[in-house]
Formats: C-alpha cells, sequence, structure tokens
C-alpha cells in the first residue's frame, strides 16, 4: 500500500526532470481482463482531469474494455476526481454512496478512485478505514501503472492503494482516447510551483515540468493529419512553460509560434498566470491568426491586499496594466477570469474592489468562487471571520454584474458574421448544432448535421447571457 503524503508533495528540488518514455507497459495477464465488460468514467473538475480521462479510457480500452455511458451498466467504474473546493469532494462521496448499493447486487463490480483527491492524505484515509469495499486507488502521478494495478488487485482481491507523492517525471507514450475528433486536449506542462496559499494543485499535481517542444509538435502534426481542427495547450499555468527547462530558453512564446506554424487551425492555451504573462507572448497571440482571440486570466480578487495574501505576485494595478495590454495589442480579443469571494479577512471594503475591477474590465465572463478551505494549504490555517451568508450575499452580487458583462459582450456580436467549429447536436435543441467562436463564445446553429466538424461562418441572430444564436452564412 503507497499512501499520499502532503509533505513529500510539497517537496521542491534542483532535481532533474526526467523524461521517461517506455514506462506504460500492459503487463500480458491483464491484457484481456476487460473482455466483454463495460467501463464507466465519471470526471469532475478541470480540462487537465478531462483529458487524464481520455488516457484512463484508452489504457483501459488497450486491456479490452468497452466504454459505456451509464454507470449502472457498468463492470468496472472509475471516478476522476478533483479537490478544488469542497463542494467537488461532497460530489465524489454522494457517488460513491450511490455506488456501494450497486455493488451489493452486483458483487463483481470494479471501483476505483483516480485524480486529486486521491493525492490528499484525508481522502485516503477515509477510503481505507470507511470504504473497504473499494477496489483500487490510484493518482495523478502513475496513470500509465493502472494495468499493474488491476493486476495486483486482481492478484489479492484487496483494497489496492497505489498514490505517488514524487515531484513528478514527464511521462510520454500513454496512449489517449479523446472524447471529440475535432478538437483536442494537448498537455504541455503538468504541476505548478506557484503555491498560490489557498489552492491544493501544487501539492496534488507536484513541480512544474514541461514536455519536451518535439513532443507537443509532434502530436499537433499527429492530430492534424487526423482532421483535428482544435488544439487546446493544457497546463496549470502554461506561461511559465519551459521556465523549468535546463540548458534552453525556449519559452511559452516560442512554443505558441511553433504550434501556430504547424498549421492546425486553432489554437488555444489554458491557464494563464498574470505573472508570467510576457509583452513577446501577447506579440506572437496577436501575429498568428490561428491562436484564438481569447485568454483565461484568472485575477483572482481586485484587492491588492487580498491578492498579496493569496502570494499571487501582482497587484490589482499590475491586473489593469497586463489587461489594458492585451486589450490593445490583440484585436477583439475576449477575456475571461476566475474571481475567489470570501478568501479569509475579505472586507466589504476588498470586495468593493473586486467589484470596481470588474467594472474596469468587463470580463466577456468570468467564473466566480467562494473560497473553499483546503487542508495542507497556508490559507486554511487563516482566521476568517466572514459569515457564510455575507459570503453568499457577496458572489450573488458579483454574479449579477459579471452576467451582465457577458450579456453586453454578446449583444455587441449580434448581426455580426463569425467562423464557429460546429461541434456537436445542441444540448437545448436536437435539430440545432453547437459550437464556439475563435473568442470561446457558444453558439446555437440552425444547421444541418453535415457541418459538424467544419468551422462555418455564422450571423449571430440573438444574444443571451451565456450563449448566442445563430445561423449559417454561406
Ligand atoms: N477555494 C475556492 N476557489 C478556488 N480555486 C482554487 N482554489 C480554490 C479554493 N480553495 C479557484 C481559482 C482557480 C480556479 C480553477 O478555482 O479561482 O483559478
Ligand atoms: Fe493553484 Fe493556479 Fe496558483 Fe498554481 S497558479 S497554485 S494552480 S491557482
Amino acid at each position: 500500500m503507497l499512501k499520499p503524503n502532503f509533505k513529500e508533495a510539497k517537496k521542491r528540488t534542483k532535481d532533474d526532470i526526467k523524461v521517461l518514455r517506455n514506462e506504460y507497459v500492459i503487463p500480458d495477464d491483464v491484457k484481456n481482463i476487460g473482455k466483454n465488460k463495460k467501463y464507466f468514467i465519471k470526471t469532475y473538475g478541470c480540462q487537465m482531469n478531462e483529458h487524464d480521462s481520455e488516457m484512463i479510457s484508452a489504457i483501459l480500452e488497450d486491456m479490452s474494455y468497452t466504454k459505456t455511458s451509464d454507470y449502472e451498466d457498468a463492470d468496472l467504474i472509475i471516478l476522476n476526481t478533483c479537490a478544488i473546493r469542497e463542494n467537488a469532494h461532497n460530489k465524489t462521496f454522494g457517488m460513491l454512496g450511490r455506488i456501494k448499493h450497486m455493488k451489493q447486487e452486483k458483487p463483481g463490480l470494479m471501483v476505483g478512485l483516480a485524480g486529486c483527491m486521491s493525492q490528499e492524505e484525508s481522502v485516503v484515509e477515509e477510503i481505507i478505514n470507511k470504504y473497504k469495499w473499494m477496489d483500487f486507488v490510484f493518482g495523478t502521478h502513475n496513470i500509465h501503472k493502472l494495468p499493474e494495478i488491476l493486476q495486483e488487485h486482481v492478484r489479492t482481491k484487496k483494497l489496492e492503494v497505489n498514490v505517488w507523492s514524487n515531484e513528478g517525471n514527464v511521462i510520454e507514450g500513454i496512449p489517449s482516447k479523446r472524447d471529440s475528433k475535432y478538437k483536442a486536449w494537448v498537455n504541455i506542462m503538468y504541476g505548478c510551483d506557484k503555491f498560490c496559499t489557498y489552492c491544493i494543485v501544487p501539492y496534488t499535481r507536484g513541480k512544474q515540468r514541461s514536455r519536451m517542444p518535439e513532443d507537443i509538435i509532434d502530436e499537433v502534426k499527429d492530430l492534424i493529419k487526423r482532421g483535428y481542427q482544435e488544439v487546446t495547450l493544457l497546463g496549470q499555468n502554461v506561461n511559465a512553460y519551459g521556465k523549468d527547462f535546463k540548458n534552453t530558453d525556449y519559452k511559452m512564446e516560442n512554443l505558441l509560434s511553433d504550434v501556430a506554424k504547424t498549421g492546425i487551425k486553432r489554437v488555444r492555451f489554458v491557464t494563464s498566470h498574470p505573472w508570467d504573462f510576457t509583452d513577446n507572448m501577447i506579440e506572437v497571440i496577436a501575429k498568428y491568426d490561428n491562436i484564438c482571440n481569447y485568454i483565461h486570466l484568472p485575477v483572482q480578487s481586485g484587492s491588492s491586499r487580498i491578492l498579496k495574501l493569496m502570494g499571487r505576485r501582482y497587484t490589482k494595478e499590475d491586473y489593469l496594466k497586463l489587461y489594458n495590454k492585451i486589450k490593445a495589442k490583440v484585436k477583439n480579443c475576449s477575456i475571461t477570469t476566475d474571481i475567489i469571494v470570501g478568501f479569509p479577512g475579505e472586507t466589504k471594503e476588498d470586495f468593493k474592489q473586486t467589484l470596481d475591477l470588474v467594472k474596469k474590465c468587463k470580463f466577456d465572463s468570468a467564473f466566480t468562487f467562494i473560497y473553499s478551505p483546503r487542508e495542507g494549504t497556508p490559507a486554511a490555517k487563516m482566521v476568517d471571520e466572514t459569515t457564510l451568508e455575507e459570503k453568499e450575499q457577496r458572489l450573488h452580487k458579483l454574479n449579477e454584474l459579471v452576467n451582465k458583462y457577458s450579456k453586453d459582450a454578446n449583444r455587441k456580436l449580434v448581426g455580426k458574421i463569425i467562423p464557429v467549429l460546429l461541434e456537436s447536436v445542441s444540448e437545448k435543441d436536437e435539430n440545432m448544432l453547437a459550437g464556439y467562436t475563435d473568442t470561446m463564445k457558444l453558439v446555437n446553429v440552425k444547421a444541418d448535421k453535415k457541418y459538424i466538424g467544419k468551422i462555418v461562418n455564422v450571423k449571430i441572430l440573438d444574444a443571451k447571457t451565456w450563449s448566442l444564436d445563430g445561423e449559417i452564412n454561406e
């Protein structure tokens, strides 16, 4: 049994990061364990987790499992979890409660826990003490070891806990079964060294480590060959890409231009930290048409005092300066953000500063959260006297403002003709298709299914807070 250890996970040494290319192997005796069996993966949290689930899918299919979208029909269920806020925890434990009943009726059912919650000491203790009926737990660092973990579980028939808390290496060669045929997540780096005081990610995902540029470019070229139109370069803090390389100063701006030069129709990247956003990067984004005019730039708070307590390394003024620079240099750039309300010690005045910043930026949209203490992080030990009721009121007020600006931004597009990558049948109406503009606006379009997978010109007819309606304009 290998349990997670936060003390280890927190360590950052100067040791070289290794790129390991031959780590993924499937032992012969598990190659067919999934024959005539179905798997179901429930994914919580961010895009990184979604992409990890695509890898878990491919690994399970290499062991002969087939996918089902109905968990009640599955022989193997994996919950790929998120640890960023308490409610993500609660959802996972709620789901485990439901699965426990299923397992009583279907004893052959195998159930595993993966993702960021698996990296938390307290979660794994709880699983060991109260969820002994589960079959296996693995973490974010050893997804590629899933075949061996299953093999061990089959041998011992006991709960197999195998979670690594090392800083992490770069593991190449893990297959991926992508959910979309048109747009793809591409990891460019793993982990985070920023240690913002509220955030659990540096503990659950390890040290920052960048993939080699050649590996990323090869992956993008291969995606182009297979008909992909869009890639999203993924990392917790993509602007810091390359900072961990020792003998080269290849950085995010170099990677962005090289990915743009592959000719892929659209390039996106998430998530950016304002601290590492260089002028060169802005220039590259402005220069290449296929780099989308869309930047997710989390601000977290508009109060410089709170930003300092959060360990964000910029002030409100620094953020506004960067924001305005991007807006001036990248034409029609849509900028979205993340905001936390109710960080420990946030006063009414601090909150007013956040509202003021939102008024100045008029974000295209914003994800807003109530601060959630994460065990083991510095902020969890800070004094927090604001009541939940007050925090909820702040969130409500913030959301009203944010939504007003989202709708304003959408309204400005009515009557315009904009390219949209149509990717699926619309969730709201089966006679419509849904897709995104390069500025990341969701558009529902009256269109024949033959347009799925294509970038087409759409005339915008109507604007809502979170989406647009349109029709094909050829
Ligand atoms: N509580 C609330 N929100 C958080 N986020 C990260 N950690 C916490 C926390 N402890 C938010 C940040 C981040 C987004 C992914 O989640 O806004 O940008
Ligand atoms: Fe968490 Fe992002 Fe800060 Fe890293 S940069 S610690 S992932 S909020």
